[in-house]
């Protein structure tokens, strides 16, 4: 059986075997998703948003790492599995936030000269 995943804000989609772990469909996609356990659940780096639907249900595994943030839609991604029509959104690389941040901040400046 096949399952369907969109990543956000790309909008890039998947067609994947339902089961496959939301970081594999991604990697299939071309969606990057930061990680540097490769998917053992250990670095915390692969967080997703999600709204829950057409995903597995948080393992006890990822449940006890996450330590309540899955209620707020956020889940791992590398233990997170595709089971239908699914949506998630992937967060900001830090870094790239950071120069996006400072680029505003010296276009703001360079407006007052
Ligand atoms: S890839 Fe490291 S926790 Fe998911």
């Amino acid at each position: 059986m096949n399952a369907e995943i969109t990543f956000l804000p790309s909008g890039r989609k998947a067609v994947v075997r339902a089961g496959t772990s939301v970081l594999d469909a991604a990697r299939r996609a071309g969606v990057p998703i930061r990680t540097r356990c490769d998917g053992k659940a250990a670095c915390l780096m692969c967080k997703v948003t999600t709204s829950g639907e057409g995903l597995s249900p948080p393992n006890e595994n990822e449940r006890r790492k996450l330590a309540g943030l899955d209620e707020s839609g956020m889940r791992l991604a590398c233990q997170t599995k595709v089971t239908g029509r699914a949506v998630v959104e992937i967060p900001e690389d830090p870094l790239r936030a950071a120069v996006r941040q400072q680029l505003m901040r010296q276009a703001e400046e360079d407006k007052l000269w």
